[in-house]
């Protein structure tokens, strides 16, 4: 049989295989739910289109799909996120994936579009960031003849175009019918769901799509405790600077602004918040930050993190007005925060892989990592097992919600109920050791609950 995955070296699948048993180890929401379903197989008859970073997480995600009954069809959601090893061993598990640390922008549509390819079709998508769906709907509208600009990450567009016209080309029609054959989409990230609200906005979301990233044992956990271990990590690994004493900027102060300035204060770092939301401002402010103007501070800080989902966040007035060797990376989902293609005249010099010097008119230079790309991610592993295993145990409840359920929702954005968030929650506690107290039914009744949960209103924040 033909070879059906793209991978950097198939002989790093042992290497894989190892790290994966110990992700498992601190992975309990993942294998609590493998031993919940594993005999019933609710996913039987999915075939799952997954679109998120490969890395031995999602590996240990992947594995529970499959054993829940899924077939599933993989590829990563970012160029420089894969961990070979991570691909190699689920390819040598027999699940196709198309996913190189370093693959091109061209490589990264078409490794999307192969993991389309199931022999009957994709049903399902699993999402991170909103390409696996921006790929269907965006080429069944041009199928209808209709426009498919703009696409949101602009610089991309030429390269989505030209995957597009190939597969129209190829199989004529595949769009329209891929897309009515999907029963629904989860997704992972703030930047993904926002792409969703969007779409549902403008009537162009055609199947329900579980929003995991809101699920609080998500976004609450991942995008900030996540992000406080993985973004020193990633500058670490980039460029071993010291980072006590240094001057840091945070970019924004959401969920991971939050967890990214604690990760730099942890280290040691005096940091500094920039945000454009009055109540972000105040919390950074009440945490102990000094909020600030890019402006002011570019000139003299030493680190840049952007953390917005937002574009043009640091642009080339600024990079142009640096220190001398100021360090700038992203750690939002897609490279726009920085203005990176503003700098493509600049002199650069690459120091190894997803690092980069690049020399301003004035002769100050910048350290950029990962070309703008989520530096978290690129420069190092990601978030731990341990945060990831809370997010993935919320997309597999999503993907069984909707694909035995579909028909109970029409076309729109939902969330997991909290009843599931707790289980989620619940499923974490036992690794770490924490002591759940209980309510007395007279408690539960005092404070409008019942003593099995859920424990809190919708409205409540956390
Ligand atoms: P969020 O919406 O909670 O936070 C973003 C914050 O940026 C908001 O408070 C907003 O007011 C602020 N902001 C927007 N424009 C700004 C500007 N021009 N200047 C300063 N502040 C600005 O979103 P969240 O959950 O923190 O996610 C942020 C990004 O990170 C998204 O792209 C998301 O997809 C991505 N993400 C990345 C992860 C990673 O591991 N690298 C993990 C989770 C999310």
């Amino acid at each position: 049989m033909a070879k059906d995955y793209v991978v950097k070296d198939i002989a790093l699948a042992d290497f894989g295989r190892k790290e994966l048993d110990i992700a498992e180890t601190e992975m309990p929401g993942l294998m609590a739910l493998r031993a919940e379903y594993g005999d019933a197989k609710p996913l039987a008859g999915a075939r799952i289109v997954g679109s998120l970073h490969m890395t031995i997480q999602t590996a240990v995600l992947i594995e529970t799909l499959v054993a829940l009954g899924a077939d599933v069809r993989w590829a990563s959601c970012n160029i420089f996120s894969t961990q070979d090893h991570a691909a190699a061993a689920i390819a040598a598990g027999g699940t196709p994936v198309f996913a190189v640390k370093g693959q091109t922008l061209e490589e990264h549509w078409d490794y999307l579009d192969k993991s389309f390819l199931f022999p009957e079709g994709a049903n399902m998508i699993l999402d991170d960031g909103g390409d696996a769906t921006l790929y269907v709907l965006l080429g069944a509208r041009a199928e209808a003849g209709e426009e498919i600009i703009p696409v949101p990450q602009s610089e991309e567009e030429e390269v989505i175009k030209k995957q597009i016209a190939k597969r129209m080309a190829e199989s004529p029609g595949w769009f329209t019918k891929t897309r009515d054959a999907i029963r629904g989409v989860s997704e992972e990230t703030t930047t993904g769901v926002n792409r969703l609200y969007a779409l549902q906005k403008e009537g162009r979301l055609p199947f329900p799509a579980i929003n995991v990233n809101d699920s609080v044992t998500k976004s609450k956990f991942d995008n900030k405790y996540g992000c406080k271990e993985s973004l020193v990590d990633g500058i670490r690994r980039a460029t071993d600077t010291m980072m006590a004493g240094k001057v840091a900027v945070v970019c924004g102060y959401g969920d991971v602004g939050k967890g990214s300035a604690a990760s730099l204060r942890g280290a040691g770092a005096r940091v500094k918040i920039t945000e454009i939301d009055p109540i972000c401002a105040l919390q950074a402010a009440m945490d102990g930050f000094e909020v600030v103007l890019l402006e002011d501070v570019v000139s003299t800080a030493d680190i840049f993190v952007t953390t917005t989902g937002n574009k043009d966040v640091i642009r080339i007035e600024h990079m142009r007005e640096m220190k001398d060797m100021a360090i700038v990376g992203n750690i939002g989902h897609f490279d726009n925060e920085i203005q990176v293609a503003s700098l493509k005249n600049h002199k650069w010099t690459n120091i190894k892989d997803q690092v980069d010097m690049i020399e301003m008119p004035a002769g100050n230079r910048i350290i950029l990592l990962s070309e703008g790309r989520l530096l978290n991610l690129g420069n190092a592993t990601g978030h731990p097992s341990f945060v990831m295993s809370a997010s993935f145990t919320n997309q597999v409840l999503a993907q069984i919600e909707l694909w035995k359920n579909a028909e109970d929702y029409t076309p729109g954005v939902y969330i997991l109920p909290k009843h599931l968030d707790e289980k989620v929650a619940r499923l974490h506690l036992e690794r770490i050791g924490v002591k759940l107290s209980t309510l007395s039914s007279e408690q539960a009744d005092y404070i409008g609950v019942t003593p099995e949960g859920p424990f809190k209103p919708e409205h409540y924040r956390y």
